[in-house]
């Protein structure tokens, strides 16, 4: 039975919409938690104390598979001929594969022109999707898909897509049932359209009704500097969440404002280049669940955290990189205790977005200021200095 070796359909019963004989499954999920030392001596912690959580395992090597599958899935339940979305590179990456895998659905997807790395361009155009590159970045490829998705009946997977977000809720089981099932302290994790921490939430308000766990962990959701809304938010409008009263019309405010004053998203962490994250209400939700902080990091911050991932184990992309970066900040704030037990999303592989990762290892300063040195990194290679 292919849905009992998903990472993601064995917790069917947790996300309850589909019926067994229309599941889709590429064996998304197979991921694994890992202990790093090495990360939390750099991170501040104690030994034993920080957790990595290698999304980058996923077949099409990032954590939307663990949504993906969930949505394809729906989008079958419906009957669906063809599924878009607008993005940064991951999504596209992993609905390519699910619809080349049901053979019967085609995908539809939409880039900033230049804003996504080959490697993931090169996965959507292998799998067979219909990819289409518009002028501007992801926030314009997001307008642009809504768009065309209603006016040609496409069906929409981008992380609006409720049915994403219940996969990705399994992220979080996998966590506590490789931390046999004592609830750590902090789930750190970046932020871009800020599907995960949403998902993140709804998983841990649910088990927490079910009787599953007794106690929440905390929430940090990492921005990086330059694509940096939900921090700003929620440092300069003083938007709170806690007792329930978060308030909507700044957000709504926000979700309306193409551009923020003509702010563009711009990080090296390609992944989460996103002025307009599209579950902002739903992440603030999360916050409120899990007695959330925001924090952001600059792109120095997050090649630094990388390199040392990469050096103590299975590496990761820059964006994913935000989260360790972030812990550390949190440590050095002292919001995160040397003896809390932390685990630290790294949402997709290695091999994602190799650019960057060259540059700052390279000794050819050439190479470092053309791709780095316009965002301010200054610093190369920590683990060698
Ligand atoms: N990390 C990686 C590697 C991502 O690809 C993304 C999002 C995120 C983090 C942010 O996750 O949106 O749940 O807050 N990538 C999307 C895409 C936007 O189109 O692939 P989030």
């Amino acid at each position: 039975n292919p849905v009992r070796f998903s990472g993601v359909w064995r917790f069917h019963e947790l996300l309850p919409f589909a019926p067994q004989s229309k599941i889709v499954t590429v064996g998304e999920g197979q991921t694994l938690l890992q202990q790093a030392d090495e990360v939390a001596k750099y991170v501040g912690l104690n030994p034993g104390q920080l957790h990595l959580q290698y999304e980058g395992m996923n077949p099409s090597g990032s954590f939307k598979d663990n949504g993906m599958c969930a949505a394809v899935t729906h989008a079958g339940m419906m009957e669906a001929q063809r599924a878009a979305c607008a993005s940064t590179g991951n999504t596209s990456a992993s609905l390519a594969l699910y619809c080349s895998a049901t053979r019967a659905m085609k995908a539809v997807i939409f880039i900033g022109s230049g804003k996504i790395s080959y490697g993931k361009l090169s996965q959507a155009l292998d799998y067979g999707a219909l990819t289409v590159q518009i002028a501007g970045d992801f926030d314009d490829a997001m307008i642009r898909v809504k768009e065309i998705a209603k006016k040609l009946g496409i069906y929409l997977v981008n992380s609006v897509n409720p049915f994403r977000l219940e996969g990705q809720k399994t992220i979080m089981f996998r966590v506590l049932e490789a931390l046999r099932w004592e609830v750590p302290d902090w789930i750190v994790v970046p932020g871009g359209n800020l599907g995960n921490s949403s998902a993140f939430g709804k998983a841990f308000s649910e088990l927490y009704q079910h009787g599953l766990i007794d106690r929440i962990p905390r929430l940090a959701v990492i921005n990086a500097r330059g694509a940096n809304t939900l921090h700003e938010l929620v440092q300069k409008h003083g938007v709170k969440w806690n007792g329930g009263n978060v308030s909507m019309e700044p957000i709504t405010q926000y979700n309306e404002s193409m551009d923020r004053d003509g702010k563009r998203a711009d990080t090296i962490a390609s992944a989460i280049e996103i002025n307009r994250p599209v579950n902002l209400n739903k992440c603030l939700r999360a916050l409120e669940v899990m007695d959330g902080v925001v924090r952001e990091v600059d792109d120095q911050q997050i090649l630094d955290a990388k390199s040392q991932v990469g050096a103590g184990g299975f590496g990761c992309e820059p964006a994913s990189a935000a989260s360790v970066a972030g812990a550390k900040l949190l440590r050095s704030e002292g919001v995160i205790a040397p003896s809390d037990r932390v685990v630290c999303i790294l949402t997709g592989h290695e091999l994602k977005d190799p650019t960057a990762t060259v540059a700052y290892h390279s000794s050819d300063r050439e190479l470092f200021e053309k791709t780095l040195g316009s965002r301010g990194v200054t610093e190369a290679n920590y683990a060698n200095r």
